[in-house]
């Protein structure tokens, strides 16, 4: 499993490139299997959950290469059948097969999913849109098993704006006989460029980006070549960590309206910040000053921003509160922080942070992979020594986070 040692002590300083999104990433590897010809991703990010991916599509019958950042699948061989259960548990978005198999088979039988342990994740949203596409769904000893005798296009309203939902109906709509509407769908820039991906192999799928969806349903999709955008989450972990240590740090490969409410936020700690066009330039400030944030889903704060940075505020000067709204447990780092000096207290889901003006280093265990990213970076500017533990899940949703910390000149080190 492995954990890194940081030596605290070290001011960020120089350029670093982002990498290709994890959202769309694990979306556009299950949405390859919807063509009939192989589908090249560029800008893939080198993740444990990509390479798990690409193994469950292989098991499948595709064929699959991945190396330096893109993937050519080849979805010639793929044949209906089980999706090897113990590498769907390793991962969240493997609950996208769900979608893909009805569409191409009209029948799936997938594992649930496993992922970050985060707080409840319940997936009635999923299911409930692609009952209303013709789908009948049942669980049987912890499979999800799906079949239809042709999916139809409806509308359907979701309850809560869902990520994971949207995606799963656009990936089975998009083959569906007539129109769909999927209402309340999650607006963010990862659906729109899931949606570029699909209609460059062939679908119409329009308003992405907004709450409604209109998928005008196909009879068959084809190849095609995508670059996935950047990461967002990864980008504002860095400008965070920039933050924190005061550094001054260059992001290449980004789009920084994607960043708006991290910028907006880092500004307020005291950060100068200069976006250019695919790149952004952060200057931290000696100390950051204490800011309040609310976790919301996109343009909003986002949840996975919500651990680096209430990291940040636990050095901020004053205090700060944090309120998720996303995900019911996704304080555990702060727990872990406390045992390196921070001064923090738990009410439901808000976090009083009273910023100190020091860590200090300690053994802490990462629980899921944001929590583990941001216990590195609190070792950054601990006192001494701060070994963190739980790095396969950072490996998760971080592609080499640690060596990207080395390039900007941390003294941070990997242990098998
Ligand atoms: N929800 C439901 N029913 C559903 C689906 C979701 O009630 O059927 C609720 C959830 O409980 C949650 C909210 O809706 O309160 C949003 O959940 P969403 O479906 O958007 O989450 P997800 O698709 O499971 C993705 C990311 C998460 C990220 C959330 C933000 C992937 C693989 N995961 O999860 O990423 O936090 O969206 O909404 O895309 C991370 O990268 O650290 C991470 C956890």
């Amino acid at each position: 499993m492995g954990s890194i040692l940081v030596r605290g002590g070290t001011r960020l300083k120089g350029e670093v490139p982002v990498n290709g999104s994890k959202y769309v990433a694990l979306a556009a590897i299950p949405a390859a299997l919807l063509a009939d010809s192989p589908v090249v991703i560029e800008n893939l990010p080198d993740l444990s959950d990509v390479r798990v991916f690409c193994d469950i599509l292989r098991g499948l019958g595709a064929t699959v290469s991945f190396a330096g950042g893109v993937a050519t699948i080849d979805p010639h061989g793929f044949r209906p059948g089980v999706p090897a259960p113990a590498l769907v548990r390793k991962l969240r978005a493997s609950y996208y097969l769900l979608g893909v198999m009805l569409a191409r088979f009209g029948a799936a039988d997938v594992a649930l999913p496993g992922g970050d342990d985060i707080g409840p994740r319940p997936i009635d949203q999923h299911v409930k849109g692609l009952c209303a596409l013709g789908a009948t769904t049942s669980i049987e000893h912890g499979h999800i098993k799906a079949t239809s005798t042709g999916l139809k296009g409806t509308t359907i309203y979701l309850d809560v704006a869902s990520v994971g939902a949207t995606i799963n109906i656009m990936l089975g709509a998009v083959l569906a006989e007539g129109q769909t509407l999927i209402v309340n769908a999650y607006p963010a820039p990862w659906i729109i460029d899931l949606a570029n991906m699909l209609n460059a192999m062939g679908a119409k799928e329009y308003g992405a980006g907004t709450e409604t969806i209109r998928i005008q349903g196909v009879t068959k999709l084809h190849g095609c070549q995508h670059a996935i955008i950047p990461d967002q989450s990864e980008a504002a972990t860095l400008m965070i960590a920039a933050t924190l240590t005061g550094g001054d740090v260059t992001l290449h490969n980004i789009i920084p309206l994607h960043l708006g409410a991290v910028i907006a936020k880092l500004r307020e700690t005291g950060a100068v910040i200069l976006p250019a066009e695919d790149s952004v330039r952060l200057i931290g400030p000696r100390r950051p000053t204490a800011v309040n944030v609310k976790t919301l889903p996109y343009p909003g704060f986002f949840t996975d921003f919500q651990a680096p940075m209430s990291t940040l505020l636990t050095m901020a000067e004053g205090t700060s509160l944090v309120t998720e709204t996303i995900w019911e447990d996704r304080f555990k780092h702060l727990e872990e922080l406390a045992k390196m000096g921070a001064k923090v207290r738990i009410e439901g889901r808000t976090a009083f942070i009273e910023g100190v003006s020091q860590l200090t280093g300690a053994q802490v265990r990462g629980t899921d992979l944001r929590a583990s990213a941001s216990l590195v970076m609190a070792g950054l500017v601990a006192a001494g020594t701060t070994e963190v533990e739980g790095i396969e899940h950072m490996d998760r949703g971080y592609e080499r986070f640690d060596a990207k910390l080395q390039l900007l000149g941390a003294d941070v080190t990997r242990t098998e």
